[in-house]
């Protein structure tokens, strides 16, 4: 059955930007000002990682400090370690997100250590977080593809995610950074991770790479998940995922709830809107099909 509700974590000023040179931090404040007045509940608005590995996030501190903060969404941070939870925090972030992959490669390449090396580096993280009564989200990348080291099995997958939950993730959300998988693929990588964990625990980040995140999403809700990750005008990719393109377009994802009799709370509108800004600024036009029918129509 589909959920009547669906929760998107719009993570286009994080996923969208890191991938972006040469956005102004007036340009980001301004998209996350946008966004705060679509109705979105959950924006990652920066990353609190090494300026060396990613630089287009080096700013992050002034967003927070910057934006105007609508009340009852939460902001929330990607930070890889300690250090990352300590500006996070001192920037303001409502909430934290740490991020270990399903697959060795990718982690080596993306956070420069094991998986196994990461689960120990984020002890502290959550500790801290915990001090600080902050909730903490766990992403796990690669869940059925690595760029790295081709397909992951399902039971790599669930091992992982059952590690991120037990160690205090209040939610996993299973990342398909390359935009490779299929429903059938996804369904069985989901059907691992349910024997472990609640779905609603259970979130999905999907790539657009190969044009299938809107119906991998699609089986998600089928099999109960109801939390959404999405990113506006579909910006976004990892610098450590060579090839791979931007995040599922929230315009896109609100569409299919909306008409599939799912409220999400959002605007599309205001939304379209939103991304139609930040493409203005990248010179480009938005990687959602929604929301050119939507502005060109
Ligand atoms: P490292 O080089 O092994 O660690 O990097 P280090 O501790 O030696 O630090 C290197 C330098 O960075 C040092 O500076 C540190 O001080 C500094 P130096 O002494 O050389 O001058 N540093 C920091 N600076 C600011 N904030 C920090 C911080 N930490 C260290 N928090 C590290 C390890 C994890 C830091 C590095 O690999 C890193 O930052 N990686 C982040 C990569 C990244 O952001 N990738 C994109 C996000 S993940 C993603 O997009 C996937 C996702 O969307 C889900 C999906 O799609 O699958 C979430
Ligand atoms: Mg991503």
């Amino acid at each position: 059955d589909l959920p009547s509700r669906v929760k998107i974590v719009e993570v286009g000023p994080r996923d969208g930007l890191q991938n972006e040179a040469n956005v102004s931090l007036s340009d980001k404040i301004q998209l996350i000002d946008m966004l705060s007045a679509t109705g979105l509940t959950h924006i990652e608005s920066g990353s609190f990682v090494s300026p060396k590995w990613v630089p287009q996030m080096a700013d992050s501190s002034e967003v927070f400090q910057r934006i105007h903060r609508a009340p009852g969404i939460v902001y929330s941070a990607l930070t890889p370690n300690a250090r990352g939870v300590d500006l996070a925090i001192a920037a303001g972030a409502d909430e934290i997100a740490i991020f270990a992959s399903a697959s060795e490669g990718f982690s080596q390449k993306n956070i420069n250590c094991s998986i196994a090396q990461s689960l120990v580096r984020f002890e502290p993280v959550l500790l801290r977080a915990r001090e600080h009564q902050l909730r903490v989200r766990g992403y796990l990348s690669c869940v059925t593809d690595c760029p790295y080291d081709g397909q992951t099995t399902p039971e790599q997958v669930a091992n992982v995610a059952r590690l991120l939950y037990q160690m205090g993730c209040y939610e996993v959300s299973l990342g398909d950074t390359v935009g490779k998988a299929t429903p059938l693929r996804f369904a069985r990588m989901l059907d691992a991770c349910l024997s472990h964990i609640p779905a609603d625990a259970l979130a999905v980040h999907c790539h657009n790479t190969w044009g299938q995140a809107l119906t991998n999403i699609y089986q998600a809700l089928l099999m109960g998940i109801s939390t959404v990750d999405a990113s506006v005008a579909g910006l976004g990719g990892c610098p450590y995922a060579p090839g791979a393109s931007g995040n599922v377009a929230t315009e896109d994802v609100v569409y299919l709830c909306e008409q599939s009799g799912i409220s999400t709370g959002i605007d599309l509108m205001k939304l379209a809107q939103a991304g139609e800004f930040i493409c203005k600024q990248l010179g480009k036009p938005p990687a959602s099909n929604t929301a050119l029918a939507l502005l060109t129509g």
